[in-house]
């Protein structure tokens, strides 16, 4: 049966992105010219897929209006001859379904998912986290290899992977993997490990935020009992269906293929200066701009220190 539906969590908090998710979804925090989650709906779409549900949360309406096509504001740029900004708004026309679903308590990533039973009707679907950007080499994309491994499997879940750095696994879920499947980037997964030592590390593979899964997802979220902080999360469903004995797979991201995570401060300007420094209007003056400002002095801790909050009785006159 061919994978059609895509589910697109964006109900977290983003706290580790205060304050400028305060009001703000970090979703649509902007990534050189757009919000990380057209990259994301954008990714979806190239992929193949005709529907999609957002799981979203208060203070997310951002999200839903930035995918809702804007007569006035068409209207407004056609009237003033600004075609050239009607090109922007060209991802309205995605030949995509949309349908929003509400968290209403964030209760983690697996509970976000527990709430699209409904919406697959008893069928395989995509995840494809809202903060995080895959950058494929070319076509077929990750997402779209990750489906056709999955289906041509006949896995209960494949998850795509990125290698990161022997000091960077204790950030992340590990794979255990097992023999590879035919094909090349697949292999089947004997484990999963959430941020293991270097040491304990069986491999450094690193969950991406790409997943398809089957319907049996929502037994085994319903089977997982909340972890730290209370949160019921993804990858321990995921290890029930390996307890199980199901079929879960693994796609190694290929050399080139990168994904941009914007989930905390660091990584977010990483990802802001990778798609920016790619513009092709203004990269070229960006990479000067880049250049002459790692020339000035630093100005590091600057925020920081005139920020800081001094106990009163330590305050000098
Ligand atoms: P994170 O764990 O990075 O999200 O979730 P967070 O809770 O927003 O981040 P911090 O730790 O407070 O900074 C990864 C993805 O899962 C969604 C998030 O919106 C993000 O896209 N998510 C997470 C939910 O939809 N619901 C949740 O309860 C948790």
């Amino acid at each position: 049966m061919a994978t059609t539906r895509a589910v697109v969590p964006v109900a977290g908090l983003g706290t580790r992105l205060l304050p400028a998710t305060k009001s703000q979804p970090k979703e649509m925090l902007p990534v050189g010219r757009k919000p990380v989650v057209q990259y994301v709906v954008e990714e979806i779409q190239q992929a193949g897929l005709t529907s999609l549900l957002f799981i979203t949360g208060r203070s997310k309406t951002a999200i839903e209006n930035h995918f809702d096509r804007d007569a006035e504001l068409r209207r407004a740029l056609e009237n003033e001859r600004k075609s050239g900004l009607l090109a922007a708004l060209a991802y309205e026309d995605a030949n995509l379904e949309f349908f929003y679903t509400r968290q209403s308590e964030q209760l983690g990533l697996g509970h976000a998912i527990s709430l699209a039973e409904g919406y697959v009707q008893g069928e395989p679907f995509v995840i494809a986290l809202g903060d995080s950007i895959i950058e494929s080499a070319g076509a077929p994309s990750v997402l779209r290899r990750l489906v056709d491994a999955f289906e041509t499997a006949g896995a209960a879940a494949a998850i795509a992977f990125e290698e990161v750095a022997a000091d960077d696994v204790v950030h992340y879920g590990i794979a255990d993997p097992g023999e590879a499947l035919a094909g090349g980037d697949a292999f089947r997964i004997r484990g999963l490990i959430e941020k293991p030592s270097t040491a304990e590390a069986p491999s450094r593979l690193a969950i991406a935020g790409r997943y398809v899964v089957g319907p049996c997802i929502f037994d085994a979220l319903r089977r997982t009992k909340p972890g730290k902080g209370g949160e019921i999360q993804l990858t321990d469903a995921l290890r029930l269906l390996l307890d199980d004995g199901q079929p879960v797979i693994g796609l190694r991201m290929r050399p080139g293929e990168r994904r941009h995570d914007i989930g905390n401060f660091e990584s977010y300007f990483r990802s802001f200066l990778h798609f920016a420094l790619a513009d092709p209007e203004h990269g070229e003056a960006l990479r000067e701009a880049l250049a002459q400002e790692s020339r000035r002095p630093p100005r590091r801790g600057h925020h920081r220190s005139t920020m800081r909050a001094v106990p009163r009785d330590t305050l000098t006159t």
